[in-house]
C-alpha cells in the first residue's frame, strides 16, 4: 500500500478495525482562541532529541489527546507545557510554548505561579498523607489563597464529582480511598487553585474500567471550564472524549494534528492510520 492511500482504499479499510466511536459531544474545535501553543519546540535529554520541531496550537475549552507510541516524546511534550521538565537536570528546551501572552521560558516566568495555572494530574493517583480536606487545600496555602478555604474544597471537590462519596469524611485520610477516588481527589486538588489548563498524563491507565469511564465523564465536563490536554495510550478513549487529537511517531515529531473524528476516520498519513489500527506501537 502507498504511503497515501486512495480515498478508495480507505473507504473500504478505513479505521475500522477498531470500533472506535468518535464524537461525544457537540463541541468543535473551530474557532476557537488558543489556550497554548508551542513554536519549533526541540526537546532533548542530553544528546537524545525526544521532541522535533513541534508546532501546535492547542483550542481553549477544549479536550486535546496526545496520542502515539510508548517513548514518542507525549509525556516529555506535556511536561515541557508547564516546564515540569525543569526539575529534569539533562533536560533542555528550544523554542516556544506560549501561554497568556508570554513565552513560558522567558527569564521572567515564575515557574510555581505557571503551574497554579497550569495543573497537572500523573498517571498514578498520588494523594498527599494528608486528609481529603487539605490534599485538595494544599494549592491553596502555597498561593496564599485568601478566600473561603472549605468553600473552594467544596467546590473542587463537586468539579471532580467527588464530592457526594467524601464529604461525610473530609478529615480522613486521602490514601484511604479507592484508586478511582484518588485520582478524582487528585483532579480537584488540581483544579483548586483555578487554573486555565490542566495536563492529564494517562490519567486513567493505573484504573478499573469503571473508575475510567468516571474519569472519563469527568473530562468532558471539566472542559466546559478549562482546557484540557490529555496523553492516553487508550485510542477508544481518545477518540471518546477528545475534540482534537496530536498524533506522535518515533522520535518525538508530531505527524499529524487534527480534529478528532479526522484523526481516526479518515488520517492523511498512512503511518497514522497504521498507528490507530494497531498494526503498530
Ligand atoms: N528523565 C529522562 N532522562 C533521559 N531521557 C528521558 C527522560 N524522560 C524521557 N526520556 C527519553 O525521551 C524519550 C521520550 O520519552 P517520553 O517519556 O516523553 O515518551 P512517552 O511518549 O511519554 O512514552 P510512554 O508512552 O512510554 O509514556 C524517550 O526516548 C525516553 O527514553
Ligand atoms: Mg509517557
Amino acid at each position: 500500500m502507498s504511503n497515501t492511500p486512495s480515498s478508495d482504499t480507505r473507504s473500504s479499510d478505513s479505521l475500522i478495525t477498531t470500533d472506535v466511536e468518535t464524537g461525544s459531544n457537540d463541541r468543535t474545535a473551530e474557532s476557537r482562541a488558543t489556550a497554548v501553543a508551542t513554536r519549533d519546540l526541540n526537546v532533548y535529554y542530553g544528546d537524545e532529541q525526544a521532541i522535533d520541531d513541534v508546532s501546535m496550537d492547542i483550542p481553549e475549552n477544549r479536550v486535546t489527546a496526545l496520542i502515539g507510541p510508548s517513548g514518542c516524546g507525549k509525556s516529555t511534550f506535556l511536561r515541557c507545557i508547564n516546564r515540569m521538565n525543569d526539575m529534569i537536570e539533562v533536560c533542555r528546551v528550544e523554542g516556544e510554548v506560549e501561554f497568556g501572552g508570554k513565552n513560558v521560558y522567558d527569564a521572567d516566568v515564575d515557574p510555581v505561579a505557571l503551574r497554579r495555572r497550569i495543573g497537572m494530574v500523573f498517571q498514578k493517583p498520588n494523594p498527599f498523607p494528608k486528609s481529603i480536606r487539605d490534599n485538595v487545600a494544599y494549592g491553596l496555602k502555597i498561593q496564599g489563597f485568601d478566600g473561603d478555604v472549605d468553600e473552594r474544597v467544596e467546590e473542587s471537590l463537586k468539579g471532580a464529582a467527588l464530592w457526594d462519596e467524601v464529604k461525610d469524611q473530609l478529615d480522613s485520610s486521602g490514601l484511604d480511598l479507592s484508586g478511582g477516588q484518588q485520582q478524582r481527589l487528585c483532579i480537584a486538588r488540581a483544579i483548586a487553585p483555578d487554573p486555565e489548563v490542566i495536563l492529564m498524563d494517562e490519567p486513567t491507565s493505573a484504573l478499573d474500567p469503571v473508575a475510567a469511564s468516571k474519569i472519563e465523564d469527568l473530562i468532558d465536563d471539566l472542559a466546559e471550564e478549562y482546557t484540557v490536554i490529555i496523553v492516553t495510550h487508550n485510542m477508544q478513549q481518545a477518540a471518546r472524549i477528545s475534540d482534537r487529537t496530536a498524533v506522535f511517531l518515533t522520535g518525538g515529531r508530531l505527524v499529524e494534528y487534527d480534529d478528532t473524528a479526522k484523526i481516526f476516520e479518515d488520517p492523511e498519513e498512512q503511518r497514522v492510520e497504521d498507528y490507530i489500527t494497531g498494526k503498530f506501537g
